[in-house]
């Protein structure tokens, strides 16, 4: 099977195979929005039946249309018959509402964030977050898109009609077991499919088409270009638009980073031009390239099997048809303004090196630790504004995602980014081998002392196994708190009603129970000794809590589960 399902992709890629047409997936355009998680199956190849999982269906999930200052509330049932998350990427939400991993759906309850659209007109997504399944989830199916849309925006002439001459595009990468399922662990991720649909085409009008790129792949990078070397512009990043459209004939993209492009077919009805990847030019110790790490022997299992490495291919056959009746055949020169924050007027400079346990299989660390839900990495003053900077020790360059903010790059080791790298984004490529990216980033919003936003590797893999770490946002008016790693302990932890809590300092500390939406909920703590007390959870609900111990200056948190 692994090998049929390799050839299919050699031979898809001379166009030898029957094409499928691109699967547009529906849109969601109201206010409250209902996403029904689920299971069912998909047929990637001619009677191969393969278990996914979709919102709304079987595989993927609708495209969300929001416009910014909107208030929506999104309901989400989780029917999949275990517990999952679902994180808004690249939205700018408080935390309660971003879905990383303490925002756990259990199986059969509905998840209902509301919030305002604070985000400029873009490209985000949505898709799970629980922490060690990431992968799994999205890897079986659940993704979807959400377009922001904004007056700006609105008042360019761009293609903006959705599935005619604005379309989504979802580029991913799974692997398959000998019986055809996802096998998510695997580096034989050799089915290559867009928006669930392998080996496809798109009609498309000759004129000036916009194209919704979104790498949603557990791992791959890619660099996107089209076959007759055509310049496209490139309009918007991950923040959204860009000030001006950038020519470019390539495009390089990592895991979790969109692009938002525009090609002018103009002229050439009638003919057919492929969305490729030019994996060939991918430069090594970049997971895509013909070598994932920086040297021949640093490999990793079944990588060099696998066709899509190194290789040259279509992504989608796009095939050129009449014009629409209204086409757009300009393109804007300038699209929106950027007021860069200058190196300088920072607040803080935080580093973060990258690490690994075993070279280039990983698990990945970030100064020297994995992931702990328990631990809070960063605290983050409400209004701060920080340069981040990441070094990556490894021998493979590891693309690095911050929820809350988009970040401006500041230098790429030490030069400042191409045009293409200047607008907004919330995940960049830290090159291999001592690459260094900084960015630069405002904390404006959204306090909360409790519920942490995440930063990691969108490598999925990678994140899964702890490439991982946590910051709050505090507001300084509220109190002055300062991180450090927990001294807590609780047992039994999850729990059914009494709860023994120790901590060398309990006796000073001020004890807060929280929930996942962030309120309190009270509780009472009977001492047993100074550095032991007891709690007990009887009368509150089943799910996942938050235990603060609050000192004069500091606070530290637990995270505990009522049965
Ligand atoms: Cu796209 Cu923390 O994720
Ligand atoms: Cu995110
Ligand atoms: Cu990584």
């Amino acid at each position: 099977m692994k090998l049929l399902l390799s050839c299919a992709i050699l031979l898809g890629s001379y166009g030898i195979l029957a094409q499928t047409p691109l699967y547009i997936p529906p849109t969601i355009e109201t206010s409250t929005i209902d996403l029904t998680l689920q299971n069912g199956t998909t047929q990637f190849y001619n009677g191969v039946t393969t278990n996914t999982m979709g919102a709304n269906g079987s595989l993927l999930g609708p495209t969300l249309i929001l416009n910014k200052d909107d208030q929506v509330t999104i309901n989400v049932n989780n029917q999949l018959g275990e517990e999952t998350t679902i994180h808004w990427h690249g939205l700018h939400v408080a935390p309660e509402n971003d879905g990383g991993p303490h925002s756990i759906i259990p199986d059969g309850t509905i998840w209902s964030p509301q919030f305002t659209v604070l985000d400029q007109a873009g490209i985000n997504w949505y898709h799970p977050h629980l922490h060690s399944t990431t992968n799994e989830h999205v890897s079986k199916g659940i993704a979807g898109l959400i377009l922001v849309k904004d007056q700006e925006e609105a008042a360019l002439t761009l293609p903006r009609d959705y599935g005619i001459d604005d379309f989504p595009i979802i580029v991913q990468t799974k692997g398959f077991t000998a019986s055809g399922q996802i096998e998510w662990m695997s580096e034989l991720d050799t089915s290559l499919m867009v928006n669930g649909t392998i080996d496809p085409y798109l009609d498309a009008p000759a004129q000036v088409v916009r194209l919704r790129l979104l790498n949603g792949s557990s791992q791959r990078f890619y660099k996107f270009g089209f076959s007759n070397n055509a310049s496209f512009q490139l309009i918007g990043t991950d923040g959204g638009l860009l000030e001006a459209p950038v020519p470019l004939t390539r495009y390089q993209m990592g895991p979790g980073q969109r692009a938002d492009i525009l090609i002018d077919l103009s002229g050439i009805q009638g003919q057919n031009i492929q969305l490729m990847n030019f994996g060939s030019e991918i430069a090594n110790a970049i997971y895509g390239a013909s070598q994932p790490g920086m040297m021949p022997q640093l490999m990793l299992p079944g990588y060099d099997q696998n066709p899509l490495n190194g290789n040259d291919y279509t992504v989608l056959d796009i095939q050129v048809g009449a014009p629409t009746s209204n086409p757009v055949t300009t393109i804007p020169t300038n699209l929106t303004t950027h007021n860069i924050p200058q190196e300088g007027t920072e607040d803080i400079t935080r580093s973060l090196l990258f690490n690994t346990q075993q070279n280039i299989v990983g698990p990945f660390t970030i100064n020297g630790s994995l992931f702990d839900m328990n631990v809070i990495n960063y605290t983050v003053p409400l209004g701060n504004r920080e340069i981040w900077s990441l070094t990556n020790q490894t021998p493979i360059a590891h693309p690095f995602h911050i929820h809350d903010v988009q970040f401006y790059i500041l230098d790429i080791n030490g030069s400042p980014p191409p045009p293409e790298l200047s607008g907004l984004n919330d995940v960049v490529m830290v090159p291999a081998g001592m690459g260094n990216v900084r960015f630069i980033a405002d904390f404006l919003d959204h306090a909360n002392d409790t519920i942490p936003y995440m930063y990691h590797c969108h490598m999925l893999t990678h994140e899964d196994e702890g490439m991982m770490g946590q910051f709050i946002v505090t507001d300084p008016n509220a109190s002055v708190v300062e991180n450090m790693s927990s001294l807590a302990n609780v047992y039994p932890n999850p729990s059914n009603d009494v709860i023994s809590v120790t901590h060398p300092r309990l006796k000073n500390a001020e004890l807060t129970l929280v929930d996942i939406t962030g309120s309190v909920i009270p509780i009472s703590m009977a001492l047993q000794s100074t550095d032991e007390g007891i709690i007990n959870l009887s009368s509150i609900a089943s799910g996942m809590y938050f235990l603060q111990f609050r000192f004069d200056s500091n606070y530290e948190v637990v995270k505990i589960e009522k049965l």
